[in-house]
């Protein structure tokens, strides 16, 4: 950790929270669904589709889960009532994985109903690597009966490749998001070099693309874009192939000119009450992105 960021990080909890707020407003459509219906209906008339993220993983009760579960619900109501171009992005640990896993995956199973019944499209977002198994466990189980589901892959993890692999044993055009990887995980299960990383996304998304996959590319790194726009180009890939996902409120210029190129972009939306938990969170987890907030604010691109 930089000694920029390792600041940023120890000053947080003397920030006052209308500033974090402020700060935050950027990444998070706000505290309620109708603020993020809001944000959806923006991006969709700017030719953007959305990812709704419910925010709040950080639960220790049943009851939190089923609350998760209920929340979810009435967001693909919202999305199917109000005719938006917007899917879902979940986290196992707001419906339970930790507490129990049938449970968590009862739980999922009530959100891919909904989202069935809508023709609506499930994600479920990778967390650090104590979840990984697990995730992609309840993906293979949820596949037999569901196929409105997709998982995340990150390519910081040493065990990307073989996980790929085995998933392509098993299904035969899988939906993936391909991101870099946002938790601080040890070196022995993770790479930590930043180009290694990037070599190692570039490979995945070869092998995923070049074998028929649908890929989320969720990067803001150009290169990284780069190396898809030049897969696309080299596998001649029509649009029903891949999309390129970004967080919302980052690298928002570069965005437009994907858009503007007509590929398809969709944006990573959370909303909730948790907003200053998962500010702070996510802060701590990876206080690389105290640096991207920053810099943003004063350089935006
Ligand atoms: P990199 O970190 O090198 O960033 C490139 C540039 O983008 C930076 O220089 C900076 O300018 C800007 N930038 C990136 N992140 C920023 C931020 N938060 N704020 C401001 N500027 C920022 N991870 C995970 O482990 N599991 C998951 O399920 C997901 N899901 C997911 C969905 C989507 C749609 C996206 C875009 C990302 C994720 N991630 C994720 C996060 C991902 O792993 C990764 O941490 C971030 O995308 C940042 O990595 P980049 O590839 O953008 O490169």
């Amino acid at each position: 950790m930089n000694l920029f960021n390792r600041f940023i990080v120890m000053t947080m909890p003397l920030v006052p929270r209308f500033i974090v707020k402020k700060i935050s407003q950027r990444y998070i459509a706000g505290t309620s669904l109708d603020a993020a219906v809001e944000k959806i209906k923006e991006l969709n008339r700017n030719n953007i589709k959305a990812t709704v993220d419910l925010l709040g993983e950080d639960i220790t009760s049943r009851e939190q889960a089923r609350q998760n579960v209920e929340q979810y619900l009435k967001t693909l109501d919202r999305i199917h009532e109000e005719k938006l171009d917007a899917s879902i992005s979940l986290k196992l640990t707001a419906f339970g994985l930790k507490q129990d896993f049938d449970f968590c995956m009862e739980n999922v199973k009530q959100v891919l109903q909904r989202a069935k019944q809508y023709d609506n499209f499930v994600r479920i977002d990778m967390e650090d690597a104590s979840c990984t198994d697990d995730t992609i466990e309840i993906y293979f189980k949820l596949y037999e009966q569901f196929h409105n589901v997709g998982t995340v892959f990150q390519s910081y993890l040493r065990r990307t490749i073989g996980d790929i692999e085995n998933i392509f044993s098993k299904i035969d055009r899988p939906n993936f998001r391909l991101v870099k990887g946002i938790y601080d995980e040890p070196y022995e299960i993770a790479y930590k070099d930043k180009q290694i990383i990037r070599d190692n996304f570039a490979y995945l998304m070869r092998k995923m693309l070049s074998r028929g996959a649908y890929v989320g590319i969720a990067t803001h790194d150009e290169q990284l874009i780069w190396h898809g726009l030049r897969l696309v180009d080299e596998l001649k890939l029509s649009t029903d192939s891949y999309e390129f996902q970004m967080l919302l409120g980052v690298t928002e210029k570069l965005r437009d000119l994907l858009v503007e190129e007509g590929h398809t972009m969709r944006l990573y939306v959370p909303y909730g009450e948790q907003w200053y938990e998962y500010s702070v969170r996510r802060l701590k987890e990876n206080p690389k992105v105290a640096g991207y907030i920053i810099k943003n604010l004063f350089f935006p691109r």
